[in-house]
């Protein structure tokens, strides 16, 4: 059962985590009033699009304390990966620009003849930008390791942040962003049965399930893989959350984390029909821009189960992640 006692508990332990303020918090959490209406089924979405700095996104809340770490440590660069349209690289340049660092990023994938969507974004935030001519994630984690290696050699301070910010201090940012979520229900007078989001690399979901057991809400969170299979993202979701609940003095269990892989298509950032139609069905009907890496594939899991009746009776929020400059890419 959550107490005021459990929850006042974790509030003061995520305190004492250095923080570089950057997102606008809390964010809109609102009815989409015309998709409650066709499926006749009550349907949430908390906005962590507008999240506000750097063009918004789930990974401002990770990041603010990732660098509150790096400053903590005196490091003046940060170093991180990912794709070429990553969000989190995005943010990273964004948040380490913010803060006075020097920011490198290597990204997964050749130079691009010209820069589109996220890309454009890191260059005029003055990113330095190594590409790394591969699909495979580990590829770019071994880069970054090595430009972190030749960046210290050289004197610099280097912070390096692993793919997507999913360590535990950055997954402490998704822990305050669940108890801002029974917040949310308790000023809109409901509760939620489930909660529904795109998993990537697993710290987001990792952050949710640590606030829903250490506080003993009862609703399900649903992670939607846009990866990897769920039996590996459930064990890495399981793995970080049982790490950064033991900092905090508290445990998950295993049963907590559930992820879905039926909507990941082709594979990472490859678009699927079902999740280009879910976009569109967002725009048209609640104005509202989700991605094709994603948003949009976590939004095709919600409507096709909505389609079959799987959520009827319940009451869903739809945790949207951000991601959309992807949309100009
Ligand atoms: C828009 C968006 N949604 C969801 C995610 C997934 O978050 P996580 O990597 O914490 O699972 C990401 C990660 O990059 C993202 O950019």
């Amino acid at each position: 059962m959550i107490t005021g006692d459990k929850i006042v508990y974790l509030e003061e332990r995520l305190e004492e985590f250095p923080k570089f303020p950057l997102s606008l918090v809390p964010t809109p959490c609102h009815r989409l009033n015309s998709l409650s209406e066709t499926y006749g089924t009550e349907i949430y979405c908390k906005r962590d699009d507008l999240t506000g700095f750097g063009l918004g996104g789930n990974k401002s809340r990770k990041l603010e304390l990732l660098i509150g770490e790096a400053l903590e440590n005196g490091c003046d660069t940060v170093v991180t990966s990912g794709g070429i349209q990553s969000n989190f690289c995005r943010l990273t340049a964004a948040a380490g620009a913010a803060a006075g660092m020097s920011v490198s990023l290597v990204l997964g994938g050749k130079r691009p003849v010209k820069p589109t969507g996220n890309l454009v974004l890191d260059n005029l935030l003055g990113a330095q930008i190594r590409y790394v001519d591969s699909p495979d994630w580990n590829d770019w984690e071994t880069e970054s390791e090595a430009l972190s290696r030749e960046l210290t050699e050289q004197g610099q301070r280097v912070f390096r942040i692993p793919i997507g910010g999913s360590v535990p201090v950055g997954v402490v940012g998704y822990i305050t962003a669940f108890l801002e979520i029974l917040n949310d229900e308790k000023r809109l007078g409901v509760t939620f049965n489930q909660i529904i989001h795109a998993s990537g690399s697993g710290g987001t979901q990792a952050g949710l399930v640590v606030g829903k057991d250490m506080t003993g809400w009862k609703g399900l969170i649903n992670g939607i893989s846009v990866a990897m299979y769920r039996e590996e993202l459930e064990e890495k979701v399981f793995k970080l959350a049982h790490e950064t609940a033991g900092i905090l003095g508290g445990n998950v269990t295993r049963e907590s984390v559930l992820v879905e892989d039926g909507f990941i298509g082709p594979g990472y950032s490859i678009p699927t029909a079902e999740g280009e139609k879910a976009i569109e069905v967002l725009a048209r009907r609640e104005g509202i821009f989700l991605d094709r890496v994603y948003t949009g594939k976590a939004a095709s899991a919600l409507l096709n189960w909505l389609e079959q009746g799987k959520l009827s009776g319940q009451r869903i929020l739809f945790l949207h992640t951000g991601g959309h400059p992807e949309l100009f890419a």
